[in-house]
């Protein structure tokens, strides 16, 4: 399964992913968790990362696209993946689609979750992720059950600098001006598919599952 989950900021996209991921025994790949660990390693790709980061704009492409690629090279991610975050330009799409083709594979389908702005912003506002593992919790939505720790691996919660509400703004900015043309790109290759994401965060799994289902026998 090669899955390339879309959303925009806050959408749920690693909240679903890893459930979707760790049922289908395919690997989670998150850009943004990607850079964010090289930024706790003190690698100077975090470094360079931080600095889009900090001001919602993205990291620029080709740095991106290595980094991606070689990540979903390694072992665990041979027998399938789901991607989120990445690809997140038109360019990034086309730098996936020549790598996959280069390895006569192909991606299974594009769910993209849709969310209105308001509650973006709000479950942005909100949100808390685990210092180990980067899973998402939400004070008012999703509570972690020992609160400031995460319900996996006891690692310590912390609030993202990206999710002050100026660089939150400038995201969603980002995204639809470079992101969102992504929905025409895939849904011209007949691989979109449209998941309400503004539900109860075990109905949106339902839905998704249910969706890639689809796509992956098609
Ligand atoms: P990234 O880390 O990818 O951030 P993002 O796309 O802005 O998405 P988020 O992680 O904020 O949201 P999400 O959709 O994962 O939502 P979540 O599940 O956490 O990117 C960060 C930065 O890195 C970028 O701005 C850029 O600078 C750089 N970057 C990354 N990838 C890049 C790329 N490919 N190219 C260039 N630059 C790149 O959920 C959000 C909150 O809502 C949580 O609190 C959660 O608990 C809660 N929640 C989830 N689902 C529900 C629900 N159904 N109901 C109620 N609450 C819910
Ligand atoms: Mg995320
Ligand atoms: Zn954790």
């Amino acid at each position: 399964m090669r899955i390339v989950l879309l959303g925009a900021p806050g959408a749920g996209k690693g909240t679903q992913a890893s459930v979707i991921a760790s049922r289908n025994g395919v690997a989670h790949v998150a850009s943004g968790d990607l850079f964010r660990k090289h930024l706790g390693e003190g690698t100077e790709l975090g470094k360079l990362a931080k600095t889009f980061m900090d001001k919602g704009d993205l990291v620029p492409d080709d740095v991106t696209v290595k980094m991606v690629l070689e990540r979903i090279g390694e072992p665990d991610a041979l027998g399938g993946y789901v991607l989120d975050g990445f690809p997140r330009t038109v360019a990034q799409a086309n730098a996936l689609d020549v790598a996959l083709r280069g390895a006569n594979q192909a991606l299974d389908g594009t769910p993209l979750v849709e969310v209105g702005t308001e509650e973006l912003v709000r479950r942005l506002a909100g949100r808390w992720i685990c210092r180990t593992c980067q899973t998402p919790y939400n004070e008012t939505t999703a509570r972690s059950k020992q609160a400031g720790s995460c319900d996996k691996d006891g690692g310590e919660l912390y609030q993202r600098d990206d999710d002050k509400a100026e660089v939150v703004r400038s995201r969603l900015e980002t995204y639809e001006k470079l992101t969102a043309p992504l929905v025409d790109y895939y849904e011209g290759q007949g691989k979109l598919v449209r998941v309400n994401g503004q539900q109860d965060v075990e109905k949106v799994t339902v839905d998704l599952l249910e969706a890639v289902s689809s796509l992956v026998m098609s």
